[in-house]
C-alpha cells in the first residue's frame, strides 16, 4: 500500500506507539505466563467500575424509544448535551456559560484536535510544557504545526521562564494538563497567574493572541481534598476540552466536549470554527447515545477513593523498592525515576533512551510500564496505577529484582 512516507516514518519510530505496543504486548505476556504473572501497568485505562447512575442512565436510555434517536444530529452535538456540559464547566470555571459555548466531541483526544485544526496555520507552533501526553505532538502535526517542547521543573511545575523564552510571533497555543499526566501534578493558582500574565504580555508585544488549551479529563481524580484551578478566571483566551473517559470510566464510548471561555474575542466564530472541524476532521458528531448518557449522569458523585488507596500503596511499594518518584497530587500515575545501575554506577540512569532500555529492563521481570521520552522526559518511567489492587500488592518483588540487575 502506499503509505505516505512520513506517515510510515512517524509509526516506525520506536516513541510514536510505545505505550500502546507495550499494552499489546502485555496481552501476549498474560497468555503465555497466566494474567497474574504479569504486571501490567502500561495503559491509563481506568478499572474502577462505571457509577451506579452511569449504568442507570444507560439501561433507562437504551428503553427509549425516541424516534430518530439513531440519526444524524448538528455537528455540535444535542442542544441537551451541550446545555448540561454548558453547567458542568460554568460550575468549575466560575463563570455563566451556555450551551452555544459547547461542542460535543469523540473524546478529549477528538476535542484537542479539533480545537488545532481550528486555530493552527502551517508552520504555527503550539508549546507544551513536558511532561506531557505524547499524542500532543500528533495532534498538532496533523494541521501543519509544530509542537514545541518546554523543558520540565524540577518538581514538575509550570516552567514559566520556558514558556516565556519559548514564546514567539509563531506560538498559536499552549496546552496545559492538570492533573497532569503522567508526573500527577496540580498546577497551582500562582503557577497559572504567572501563565497567563506571560501570554497576556505577549499579545501586547507581538499582536497575537495566544490560545490557552486546558485539557483536563483527571480534573475530578485529586487527592488530600485538591481543587484544580479554574482558568477562564484568569486568561479570556482560554477553552477547556476534557472527556469522561477517566471520570466516569467509559474511555471506549468515546464522549468529551470543547468548551470555550465566553470572554474570549469572537468566542462565536471560535465555537464555529470548532464544529467545523468536528465535521471535516471526518469525527461528524459526538456519539448519540453516550451524549445522552453523559448529559444525564456527569453530576454523579464518584467514590475516588480506591484510587487512593492504590496511590499510596504503589508509592509504599516503589519506596520499599528503593525507586525515587513524583508525589502524585491528582490523576493515577506514579512517575519515577530510572535508578542508577548497580553494575555500571550513574553512567546507566542517563542519557538518551535509557528509560525504553529500563522498560524493556522490566519488561523481562514481567513488569510493564511506559517509558517518559515520548512525555518529554528522558530517564523517567510512568506506573499507570489504575489496577486491580492485587496487582500492587504483588509487583514488589519484581520491581525490586528488576532494580538489583539493572
Ligand atoms: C492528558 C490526556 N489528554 C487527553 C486524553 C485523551 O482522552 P480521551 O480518551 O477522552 O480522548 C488522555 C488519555 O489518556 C490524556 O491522558
Amino acid at each position: 500500500m502506499p503509505v505516505a512516507p512520513h506517515i510510515a516514518a512517524v509509526m516506525s519510530s520506536k516513541m510514536s506507539s510505545v505505550i500502546r505496543k507495550m499494552f499489546e504486548e502485555g496481552g501476549v505476556l498474560k497468555k503465555k505466563y497466566g494474567p497474574d504473572a504479569v504486571f501490567d501497568f502500561s495503559l491509563g485505562n481506568p478499572d474502577l467500575e462505571t457509577p451506579p447512575e452511569v449504568e442507570a442512565a444507560i439501561s433507562r436510555i437504551a428503553g427509549e424509544k425516541t424516534r430518530g434517536c439513531h440519526g444524524y444530529m448538528p455537528n455540535a452535538g444535542y442542544d441537551e448535551a451541550r446545555a448540561q456540559m454548558a453547567r458542568k464547566v460554568g460550575r468549575e470555571q466560575g463563570v455563566t456559560l451556555e450551551g452555544s459555548h459547547v461542542v460535543m466531541t469523540c473524546g478529549a483526544a477528538a476535542a484537542l484536535t479539533c480545537v488545532l485544526k481550528a486555530v493552527l496555520s502551517p508552520g504555527d507552533e503550539v508549546l507544551a510544557n513536558a511532561p506531557f501526553f505524547p499524542e500532543y505532538a500528533h495532534y498538532t502535526a496533523n494541521h501543519g504545526g509544530a509542537l514545541r517542547v518546554v523543558p520540565p521543573a524540577l518538581d514538575f511545575s509550570l516552567n514559566i521562564p520556558g514558556i516565556q523564552a519559548a514564546l514567539s510571533a509563531k506560538t498559536a497555543a499552549v496546552i496545559i494538563n492538570s492533573p497532569n499526566n503522567p508526573s500527577g501534578r496540580v498546577y497551582g493558582k500562582a503557577e497559572l497567574e504567572a501563565l497567563a500574565g506571560v501570554l497576556t504580555a505577549h499579545r501586547k508585544k507581538t499582536g497575537r493572541w495566544v490560545l490557552l488549551i486546558a485539557d483536563e479529563p483527571y480534573r475530578d481524580i485529586v487527592y488530600e481534598n485538591r481543587t484544580v484551578q479554574a482558568i477562564f478566571p484568569l486568561y479570556d483566551c482560554s477553552v477547556v476540552v476534557s472527556s469522561f473517559a477517566k471520570n466516569l470510566s467509559i474511555p471506549g464510548e468515546r464522549v468529551g466536549y470543547i468548551a470555550a471561555n465566553p470572554a474570549m474575542g469572537d468566542a462565536p466564530q471560535f465555537v464555529a470554527a470548532c464544529i467545523f472541524a468536528n465535521r471535516i476532521l471526518g469525527f461528524v458528531n459526538a456519539p448519540a447515545f453516550f451524549q445522552r448518557v453523559a448529559a444525564a449522569s456527569w453530576d454523579c458523585a464518584v467514590d475516588y477513593s480506591p484510587y487512593t488507596t492504590r496511590r499510596n500503596a504503589i508509592m509504599a511499594v516503589m519506596r520499599d523498592a528503593g525507586y525515587q518518584f513524583a508525589v502524585p497530587e491528582g490523576a493515577f500515575y506514579l512517575f519515577c525515576r530510572v535508578p542508577a545501575s548497580t553494575r555500571d554506577g550513574a553512567a546507566k540512569s542517563a542519557g538518551e533512551g535509557i528509560d525504553l532500555a529500563f522498560c524493556d529492563h522490566l519488561k523481562e521481570h514481567l513488569v510493564l510500564c511506559a517509558p517518559a521520552s515520548g512525555f518529554g522526559c528522558q530517564g523517567w518511567f510512568r506506573i499507570a496505577y489504575c489496577v486491580p489492587q492485587s496487582t500492587i500488592e504483588n509487583c514488589g518483588a519484581s520491581f525490586k529484582k528488576a532494580k538489583e540487575t539493572w
